[in-house]
């Protein structure tokens, strides 16, 4: 059978991570979260001081010189940065607060889309993000557009939080923030592909979002493919 590509997009906290592993793992596919990459460079920027927005050409200077390594599986992704994995680091507060600032200046974005293009060119790939199915895999084979409530997102969000660093409204307005920077960016904004399916996971489950994506690939593909 032959192999397709899968992209998710979609806003943050919308279930896209959690979901795309779990239909790659069904399917055998490898998964690949592009959003760490953007995270991992964003990590970089902020050891190196340059967070204070008016550093377009040194962070992408500092993007040149990083060499990233994904481990992919289909149980998950691990990240490197010049040897040193940083998996475990890429999911803080400061780096959401900076992360959608680093994904909007354009050498960086082109650095790593043709790094997303070479992971998926041999198919069998489920890549979340933003831009990838309008931008960085518009030919793949089945395309989906997940987005949940900003308040359902939110709370998703904060339920997974082991400190209570943030209130929910917090939580809720740095969510809105970083969809405005994205959705608004003159590159590649976070848009849903004119072919893309839309689904609403507000109200459904894990496993109802990760079957639908299941259906759309039989109903297109035919049993055998998963
Ligand atoms: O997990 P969450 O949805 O919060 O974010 P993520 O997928 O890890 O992405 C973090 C940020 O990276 C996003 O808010 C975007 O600014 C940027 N990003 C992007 O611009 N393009 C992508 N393909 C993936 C992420
Ligand atoms: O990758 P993205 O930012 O779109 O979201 P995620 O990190 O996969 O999901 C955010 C949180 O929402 C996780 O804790 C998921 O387990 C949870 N979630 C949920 O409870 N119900 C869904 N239908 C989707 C995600």
């Amino acid at each position: 059978m032959p192999k397709i590509n899968i992209a998710i997009d979609g806003p943050a906290g919308a279930g896209k991570s959690t979901v795309a592993r779990l239909v790659a793992e069904k399917m055998g596919y490898i998964y690949v979260d592009t959003g760490a990459m953007y995270r991992a460079v964003t990590l970089k920027v902020i050891e190196a001081g340059l967070t204070d927005g008016n550093n377009p050409a040194s962070i992408a200077a500092l993007a040149h010189k990083l060499s990233l390594q994904l481990k992919l599986s289909p149980e998950g992704q691990r990240i490197s940065v010049n040897g040193e994995d940083v998996t475990e680091y890429i999911r803080t507060l400061e780096v959401n607060r900076h992360v959608s600032m680093v994904a909007r200046i354009e050498e960086v974005r082109s650095l790593l889309v043709l790094k997303q293009q070479q992971l998926a060119s041999a198919k069998g790939v489920v890549m979340d993000g933003r831009d990838i199915g309008t931008h960085v895999l518009p030919e793949a084979e089945v395309k989906v557009f997940l987005t949940a409530s900003a308040r359902k997102r939110a709370e998703r969000r904060f339920n997974e939080m082991d400190e209570d660093s943030m209130t929910l409204d917090e939580l809720e307005a740095d969510i809105e923030r970083r969809d405005r920077m994205d959705a608004e960016r003159e590159i590649s904004p976070l848009k849903q592909a004119v072919d893309a399916t839309l689904i609403d996971s507000t109200s459904l489950t894990i496993p109802q979002v990760v079957e639908y994506i299941i259906d759309l690939c039989q109903a297109r593909f035919g049993k055998e493919i998963v």
